[in-house]
């Protein structure tokens, strides 16, 4: 099959061109950086010729509420129309677990926005919610630094390896549209700031760290276990310590 990667360069676009190439299906990767912007359209219809799939793994970056529900909706719906002319009959779009239950982040508006686009679209879609990667507590220590300081807020979540999230958005494009959606997580339940210490201690990188809610990068709307995906979630087998043990790739 020919499967288009809207973010193909990304941190989960390029493990899906990876894992495309790896099962032997044809990957068309579509970025900024490689002549798309899927903002404004330039570039994306002759790139789309032939595609029987279409991967979404776009990351634009936004800086509130109203900027991140613009892009993540114009984006879905240029693709979605570009995947009309070209005769695509698979969406598939990355989407984040738990979505409808944070309230008050920029990015899951944004997400909301791309949803609402996909379903109420005509092309055959489906959405994979992926909870957080194994890398983002590393992430997000690095985005609020305060006088050689990261912090980090406590949370509780069930991490996805990475390589994982690639191979199920691969093995969701080669199948049947589901016309709806289906949560993804990792094995087991973390605590981030355990996560973001020993990702830095692997990586060799010395950032002192303070576990704290007040100043972090997210509030306290994804405290207790609001991150925590119901008993429905497909589980991913790659565990935190397996992927610590690889080399925090
Ligand atoms: N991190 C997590 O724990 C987590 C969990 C669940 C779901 N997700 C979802 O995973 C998705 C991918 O995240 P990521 O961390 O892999 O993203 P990323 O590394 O920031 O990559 C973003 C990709 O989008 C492309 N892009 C951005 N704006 C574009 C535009 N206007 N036109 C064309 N391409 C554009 C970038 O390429 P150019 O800059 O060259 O355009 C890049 O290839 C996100 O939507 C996120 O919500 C993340």
């Amino acid at each position: 099959m020919r499967i288009a990667v809207a973010g193909g360069t990304g941190r989960i676009g390029r493990l899906v061109v990876a894992e495309l190439e790896r099962t032997g299906q044809e990957a068309v990767s579509l970025s900024r950086g490689e002549g798309v912007d899927l903002l404004t359209g330039v570039g994306l219809r002759q790139r789309l010729e032939g595609a029987d799939a279409v991967i979404d793994a776009t990351n634009p970056p936004v800086a509130d509420i109203a900027e991140a529900e613009h892009a993540f909706a114009t984006i879905t719906r240029n693709l979605l129309t570009a995947e009309t002319e070209a005769g695509v009959g698979h969406h598939v779009a990355l989407s984040i677990a738990a979505l409808d239950a944070v309230a008050g982040n920029p990015h899951y508006y944004g997400k909301r926005a791309q949803e609402r686009e996909v379903t109420a679209g005509t092309v055959p879609f489906t959405i994979m919610r992926a909870t957080q990667f194994h890398d983002f507590p590393a992430m997000i220590a690095e985005w609020t630094v305060v006088d050689g300081e990261a912090i980090v807020p406590p949370l509780l979540m069930q991490p996805i390896a990475p390589a994982d999230v690639a191979a199920a958005l691969v093995a969701t494009a080669v199948g049947t549209p589901l016309s709806g959606s289906f949560d993804i997580a990792g094995p087991r339940t973390e605590d981030a700031v355990d996560m973001a210490r020993r990702t830095l201690a692997v990586r060799g990188r010395d950032l002192p760290l303070r576990a704290a809610w007040r100043d972090a990068a997210l509030g306290v709307e994804f405290a207790g276990e609001v991150l925590i995906p119901g008993p429905d979630a497909r589980l991913a087998p790659t565990s935190f310590d397996d992927w610590l043990a690889a080399g925090a790739r």
